[in-house]
């Protein structure tokens, strides 16, 4: 998704504007932009990678004190050089070309009334150059400057409507550069110097720059220059230090290494043994203080909640799947998982007793950030997050908390914070059945031990990496592909039709394996695969019969099973034997080899694995 690199210096700043979009481009995004002041606006796009508009800034030279940089990822207009940012003012004139812009700007989110806003400032002559939301605020920006920059912006934000963060600067102004966010993510970087600031959407578009960030608010404003810089919240009144701290942020530059990998996605499958040991890294008992947040205790909120409403999207939401299983089946609570983009529109029964868990690897997801607010207005204060970044908004927005280790992931390809976040839902599970007594000592001390030994059994499960690049080289050459589960492993069986659609292109979908013969079964031919989750759980029997019923109709079958499952390969039956069976643990062991059949089935498809077409690491606009 978008990103927003922005600097202040009195050096050079290119390089640096530059490298932090190469920071943000696992992000994902399809055009990319800098601009900077250099005796007036000058700027450099590209729809390529952000390594051509390396070359296209080596050729020309273009160098600056003051610039902003972005990666776009097209909402409104098609990815075009004419419509990457950073956009220019032109006008009020006939003739842009005779009118040199002079502001600068480049925006993350949506600006909902900007057709409005574009039919006035057209009315005012105001021409347009791109089909973008952005440029809207560029014009109207013009509009209102009167020679200060600082309170241009201000006046401008009253008119918006959406989701924005914008870092935008003035030629009248060189050494002066305003950020503000509503919606959408911003930092502020403090430079070693504290001469140079900067801006960026992301704390680690500045790794190996600056490790002090401020966090910008809700509304907040940053009026950035050489040497300083000032806050003003959502009404515009000045913030001190203390209501705005800078915080040493340990961005994690060297999350950008692949290592002996081919991938970012490899690299972070192989990371699940590492992630889940970090996650849970210190537990060496279940204690409602585990989740305690910055003000409020967990083990008063448990008490006081009778039911779970779990909000989250994409791979998360199937993470908060399978914790619906574990959660009614060993916390005995009553769980209700919905997709965040729908519970915030929708009309529902708020329970203030619910205890709302938002899911989300980046804490900035548009829509689950947004749903938790809606739960919150409708009364549901007790929120808990399962989340990946410490210092992300969900974080800060949430009660109470649990920060998945997984580290820093680059493929938009969700896979070992997935696997981070099934530890931190099953650690969850058990304190509120603690909480709520259902966890005796010895079922502590039994569950203790599993999760203990997850690093190891991961591993042992990667280690059959070399049968599953066998059924990727079937999968390469089909365009349809069935995922089959039941219980607990239905979840899973959506996360790797998720998995292979995303990065394979192939299309996958997945249904609870009981539901074959009510609709899926009719496109079951050897053209078909149909890959079936079967741990040996009580559902195996009922499982074995709906693969009969696919091997009736000539499917091949592709079936993960434990040593104890009893199925054996044969002419149309592949069968994977993972290394044990994992009790109610099982779902994160057998999403790895359909991580892994994803990827692998994408490499030989020769896709672009960790930037798949249209997709987004981190959706931050709605
Ligand atoms: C995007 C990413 C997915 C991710 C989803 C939710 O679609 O490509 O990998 O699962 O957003 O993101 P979140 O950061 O909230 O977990």
């Amino acid at each position: 998704m978008c990103g927003i690199v922005g600097a202040v210096s009195n050096q050079n700043i290119v390089p640096i504007l530059v490298q932090g979009l190469a920071r943000l481009e696992y992000r994902g995004y399809d055009s990319c932009g800098v601009a900077v002041y250099a005796n007036g606006l000058k700027r450099a796009r590209s729809t390529a990678r952000v390594s051509e508009l390396m070359a296209q800034i080596a050729t020309t030279h273009l160098q600056g004190t003051t610039g902003i940089a972005h990666t776009r990822w097209a909402t409104h207009g098609a990815p075009a050089v004419h419509n990457a940012h950073p956009h220019f003012s032109h006008g009020p004139g006939a003739d842009a070309s005779s009118r040199p812009g002079r502001i600068a700007l480049v925006h993350n989110g949506i600006i909902e009334n900007h057709d409005e806003l574009r039919a006035s400032l057209q009315a005012k002559g105001y021409l347009f150059q791109s089909q973008t939301d952005t440029e809207v605020i560029c014009h109207l920006v013009d509009s209102l400057y009167d020679g200060d920059l600082f309170e241009a912006v201000k006046a401008a934000l009253g008119s918006l409507r959406g989701a924005y963060a914008i870092a935008v600067f003035c030629k009248d102004e060189p050494h002066r550069l305003i950020g503000a966010r509503v919606g959408s993510p911003l930092i502020l970087g403090v430079g070693p110097d504290s001469q140079s600031h900067y801006l960026a959407s992301d704390a680690m578009a500045l790794a190996g720059v600056t490790d002090q960030i401020v966090y910008l608010e809700e509304g907040d404003v940053a009026d950035i220059q050489l040497g300083k810089y000032w806050l003003v919240d959502k009404a515009f009144k000045p913030l001190t230090a203390a209501q705005r701290p800078v915080k040493t942020v340990h961005a994690h530059s060297g999350a950008a290494e692949l290592g002996p990998y081919r991938h970012y996605m490899q690299k972070e499958i192989f990371e699940q043994p590492r992630a889940i040991a970090d996650t849970l890294e210190g537990v060496t008992s279940i204690q409602p203080e585990l989740f305690d947040g910055a003000d409020a205790s967990a083990a008063r909120v448990f008490k006081d909640i009778d039911s779970v409403l779990i909000l989250a999207c994409g791979t998360s939401y199937y993470s908060g799947c399978t914790a619906k299983y574990w959660l009614e089946s060993i916390a005995k609570i009553p769980t209700q998982v919905e997709v965040a983009s729908e519970y915030r529109y929708r009309d529902s029964v708020p329970n203030p007793r619910t205890l709302v868990v938002t899911i989300t690897q980046s804490g900035e997801t548009a829509d689950t950030l947004a749903a938790l607010r809606h739960a919150q207005s409708l009364g549901m204060t007790h929120t808990l997050t399962i989340c990946n970044v410490a210092t992300s908004a969900m974080v800060r927005e949430c009660e109470l908390a649990y920060i998945t280790r997984a580290g820093v992931e680059i493929g938009v390809a969700s896979t070992k914070a997935f696997t981070a976040q099934l530890a931190g839902l099953f650690l969850l599970t058990l304190a509120l059945a603690q909480s709520r007594g259902m966890l005796s000592d010895t079922e502590e001390a039994r569950h203790i031990k599993a999760m203990r030994h997850l690093p190891a059994a991961l591993q042992a499960v990667l280690a059959l990496e070399p049968q599953v690049i066998a059924w990727a080289e079937d999968f390469a050459a089909k365009e349809n592909a069935l995922f089959l589960g039941r219980g607990m492993h239905y979840p899973i069986a959506l996360e790797g039709a998720l998995k292979l659609k995303e990065i394979s292109y192939i299309h996958a979908e997945a249904y609870p394996a009981g539901e074959l013969k009510h609709g899926p079964l009719a496109l079951v031919t050897s053209a078909m695969p149909v890959v079936t989750v079967a741990p040996h759980d009580a559902l195996l029997e009922k499982l074995k019969s709906n693969m009969h019923e696919v091997r009736a109709r000539g499917g091949v079958l592709y079936v993960l099973a434990d040593a104890d499952s009893k199925i054996e390969s044969a002419e149309g039956l592949h069968v994977i034997r993972m290394p044990e069976h994992y009790g109610e643990l099982s779902p994160m062991l057998h999403v790895v080899p359909l991580q892994l059949l994803a990827y692998h089935t994408a490499c030989a498809r020769g896709t672009d694995v960790d930037k798949p077409r249209n997709l987004a690491k981190s959706v931050t606009v709605e």
